[in-house]
């Protein structure tokens, strides 16, 4: 039987038929375990359940002699060495398409609550500072319907904003490596060049995954090409946004808001200086955190490791290199 070593407690749905068909280890702690756990317990294991938390580098991959596969527990994959993966001949998989709703839902939360400041009124009146029962300008927000949307990344994710946009009549630019003529045509969609985008939008969602070419994809330039009336709003990668650009640009008022639920380092500090603006709503990184599809995640973590045990190519493969790599 082969053994798993699972890096957090994943929901049941799909543990359940990891813990019957493999040798499995659960890390029961709810913080990451260290890397020196993650080496000494990959140097044992045929197949490892990763986190997006859990870096899987070289230093991991030279200790995990017996490494087959490893099987995200997420879409984004940016904290695994792919590469140096499939030179091992180790399988990497993912869980796209269960989550694209459900963080589309979030990141159109995260605009809806930007655009109206529905965190600055609840705190607002939670604080006891209603005393003027109706006031004409009490907390103005942007209006959401009607307004332009940037997409910038139209993957999964990208066109289930578009599809929420058209729900509320949004002029829809977007920007990707790849032109998509099939989804314009369906959505109604602008295809621009990113500065294009950024002078345009009033609401600017992300939505492309961390790689070299998206580091820092948002920096000082860009977020200087952006109207002061509009808002950032950032469910991919933390390290996609110049952060330090993003407070400045922020805090002198260049844009008007923004809606964050990743960061450069997370956990975020307590004293990260963007959590002190009033024109900012952040979450935990919880864009994908509906039960759901966390349930979904884990089965499909689970099929990816049963198919590739059972001699198949699983279902969710993201280097499809390997295929051609000869196993060791
Ligand atoms: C979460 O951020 C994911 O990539 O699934
Ligand atoms: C998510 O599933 C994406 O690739 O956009």
């Amino acid at each position: 039987m082969p053994s798993v070593f699972v890096t957090r407690k994943i929901p049941e749905s799909g543990l359940q038929r990891i813990q019957d068909q493999f040798k499995t280890e659960v890390w029961a702690e709810d913080a990451p375990p260290s890397k020196q756990v993650i080496i000494e317990k990959v140097g044992q294991a045929d197949a490892l359940v990763s986190l997006l938390t859990d870096k899987i580098d070289t230093e991991v991959l030279d200790a995990a002699s017996n490494l087959r596969i490893i099987a995200q527990y997420a879409v984004g994959y940016d904290n695994i060495d792919v590469p140096d993966a499939t030179r091992r001949g180790i399988y990497v998989t993912n869980t796209p398409g269960v989550l694209t709703e459900t963080t589309a839902d979030f990141a159109w939360a995260l605009l809806m609550a930007a655009a109206r400041r529905v965190v600055e009124a609840d705190q607002y009146l939670r604080n006891g500072d209603w005393s003027v029962a109706w006031h004409p300008t009490m907390i103005l927000g942007r209006d959401v319907y009607g307004a332009t949307l940037g997409i910038v990344g139209m993957g999964r994710i990208g066109e289930a904003m578009a599809v929420r946009a058209q729900g509320f009549n949004m002029k829809i630019l977007y920007y990707s490596t790849r032109r998509k003529p099939d989804i314009e045509d369906r959505l109604g969609l602008t295809f621009v060049d990113l500065d294009t985008l950024l002078q345009q939008a009033d609401f600017v969602s992300l939505h492309v995954p961390l790689v070299k070419a998206t580091h820092h994809l948002i920096d000082r330039r860009r977020l200087d090409l952006m109207k002061r009336t509009a808002f950032l709003i950032n469910t991919s990668r933390g390290q996609v946004v110049d952060e330090k650009a993003l407070f400045k640009a922020l805090r002198e008022d260049k844009i008007a808001g923004a809606g964050l639920d990743v960061f450069t380092e997370e956990p975020t500090p307590a004293g990260n200086p963007l959590l002190g603006l009033k024109n900012v709503v952040v979450a935990p990184h919880i864009s994908s955190a509906s039960v759901e599809t966390r349930s979904k995640m884990a089965e499909m973590v689970a099929e990816n490791l049963v198919a590739y045990f059972k001699g198949r190519v699983p279902p969710n493969l993201v280097n499809q290199e390997v295929l051609k790599v000869k196993e060791p």
